[in-house]
């Protein structure tokens, strides 16, 4: 009777111990800080909600967003408050790359995981980056460019924030992409940081210096568009080409603005936010895995750009 009565004893401290560690392990939440570089521009706003909407089908982790507004030096200090909050793994997209280096190494150093998004550091201290290529977008866009104009013309460019990895790619891939033709010439390039307000001024500074220009590449849809919009003010919009990157879907995205012929084409720019939390968890349950990942483009126009809505 006595052996019984330990057997029981015994069988009731094990099942009490290990639902208690499973309890423990089931309700055990990850915090993951992403900093945002600025989450008022479209397409920003459509990657944090991707973010959101993959890491609430996972109730263990807690997503936490912080809004740098396309300060380097906000956004500095937004990942050392996550420091000081002991999260679990840090996603970020840097404004630009160069001032956000030393905070990154300086997480990964403390050894934080680091998921750096779209845009990159001049560094190799993070665990992986997510983001398409930006070369091979601009080549793309380089070589539509040089279709349209049958190898011949007059081109605006109108660059995302310089010291932002993305500008400089998109810049050296179109680069690429018109290498083969001379008669090709940007005869008008400046900083647009990512902003329509400022395409829309580019342009118009452009239309009055230029009596011809033919196309005008924006390195993102926003911009493009802008630089639409002025060229339509000015009467000119139908004597040249607008070419785009991104391709957000919706009404104001830049699909829709290839099916209402705004732009001649955009260049699919995928966020990659559902694909950054899905590897955040991998790294969180210590599963090895690459050190880039590259997602995925597309060139949108009018033959295809009704599946793009
Ligand atoms: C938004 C954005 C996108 C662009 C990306 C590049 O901030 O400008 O339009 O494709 O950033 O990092």
């Amino acid at each position: 009777m006595k052996l019984v009565q330990d057997f029981f004893l015994l069988f009731t401290i094990y099942f009490l111990f290990f639902s208690a560690c499973q309890q423990q392990s089931e309700s055990k939440k990850y915090l993951i800080g992403f900093s945002q570089c600025n989450s008022s521009e479209p397409w920003r706003e459509a990657m944090n909600q991707e973010l959101q909407k993959e890491a609430a089908n996972h109730p263990e982790l807690e997503l936490i967003i912080s809004d740098a507004q396309q300060d380097n030096s906000k956004q500095v200090a937004d990942v050392e408050n996550f420091i000081v909050k002991e999260i679990d793994l840090l996603i970020i997209s840097p404004n630009e790359a160069q001032p956000l280096t030393a905070i990154v190494e300086e997480a990964f150093t403390k050894g934080i995981p680091v998921i750096v998004l779209d845009r990159k550091i001049l560094s190799d201290k993070y665990t992986v980056f997510i983001g398409a290529d930006n070369v091979l977008i601009g080549e793309a866009a380089g070589k539509y460019a040089a279709a349209l104009l049958e190898g011949k013309g007059n081109i605006v460019e109108i660059w995302g924030l310089k010291g932002s990895t993305p500008a400089q790619e998109r810049h050296a891939g179109f680069m690429k992409g018109i290498a083969a033709y001379p008669e090709i010439q940007i005869i008008y390039e400046q900083d647009g940081a990512w902003l329509r307000r400022k395409g829309l001024e580019i342009m118009e500074n452009a239309l009055q210096r230029f009596e011809k220009i033919d196309l005008v590449y924006g390195h993102n849809d926003p911009m493009a568009m802008g630089a639409y919009i002025a060229a339509k003010n000015a009467n000119r919009n139908m004597e040249m080409y607008f070419l785009g990157i991104d391709g957000l879907p919706g009404a104001e995205g830049g699909a829709q603005a290839v099916l209402n012929g705004e732009l001649n084409a955009t260049f699919l720019y995928p966020s990659g936010g559902k694909e950054a939390i899905l590897i955040a968890l991998k790294i969180l349950h210590d599963e090895t895995v690459d050190k880039n990942i590259t997602l995925q483009t597309a060139t949108i126009d009018s033959s295809n750009a009704k599946k793009f809505i």
